[in-house]
């Protein structure tokens, strides 16, 4: 199983602080049969300011322990779409994790991500179920699945907010884990199905 929309790759964002615990984290993970891990720091958020080449060089520092661990791990980001587009580290050469403003529409979503499409990126929607525009306005739901726009749902709100999963809408599920508290690692296995189809996607 795979969890694609982690904060715990060290001192990059504002997810985990200390080296040591990106460690026992994916000891966590190994033990709830979730063998890859993907990192996704923010790129191009207004608030949290981070630097593309810090996490590069960190991932590389750090990833030969990761692999001692017995984890498949890979480096993306968490995307903070804005009309400029800079620059992102996608999953896997293609796959860009975007996340978007919660309280009111980007009127730029769809150029943007049809820009980024025609430059050949997939995108994957982080934690769909946060954007207060976004939910019951289903002619803009079928517009970005229309678009082959994939969705992402954060592992706590699985139980609570039905509407994406009762309508077979997501693909991806993550637990956007930033260090604080234990994710309820369980929930991947009851939603193998999703979290499995995530993985095929990204051809994992
Ligand atoms: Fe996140």
């Amino acid at each position: 199983m795979i969890d694609v929309h982690t904060h715990i790759l060290p001192r990059v964002d504002d997810g985990l602080k200390d080296e040591s615990e990106v460690f026992k984290v994916l000891e966590k993970y190994k033990e709830h049969g979730i063998d890859t891990v993907i990192f996704t720091p923010h790129i191009n958020h207004p608030t949290i300011k981070t630097d593309i080449s810090k996490i590069k060089s960190t991932y590389e520092n750090l990833e030969p322990k990761f692999k001692e661990l017995g984890i498949k791990t890979f480096l993306g980001s968490e995307f903070y779409l804005t009309p400029k587009i800079d620059n992102f580290i996608p999953i896997r050469d293609y796959f860009l994790l975007v996340e978007l403003p919660k309280e009111t529409f980007p009127l730029y979503l769809l150029d943007k991500i049809f820009e980024l499409q025609l430059e050949g990126y997939e995108i994957i929607l982080a934690h769909v179920e946060r954007y207060k525009w976004l939910i019951d306005n289903i002619p803009l739901i079928e517009r970005l699945k229309a678009m082959d726009v994939y969705f992402q749902m954060n592992l706590e709100s699985l139980e609570s907010d039905r509407f994406f999963i009762k309508n077979g809408l997501v693909e991806f599920i993550g637990t956007d884990y930033h260090g604080d508290g234990e994710p309820d690692f369980s929930l991947f296995e009851k939603y193998r199905d999703i979290v499995e189809k995530g993985k095929r996607i990204l051809g994992l």
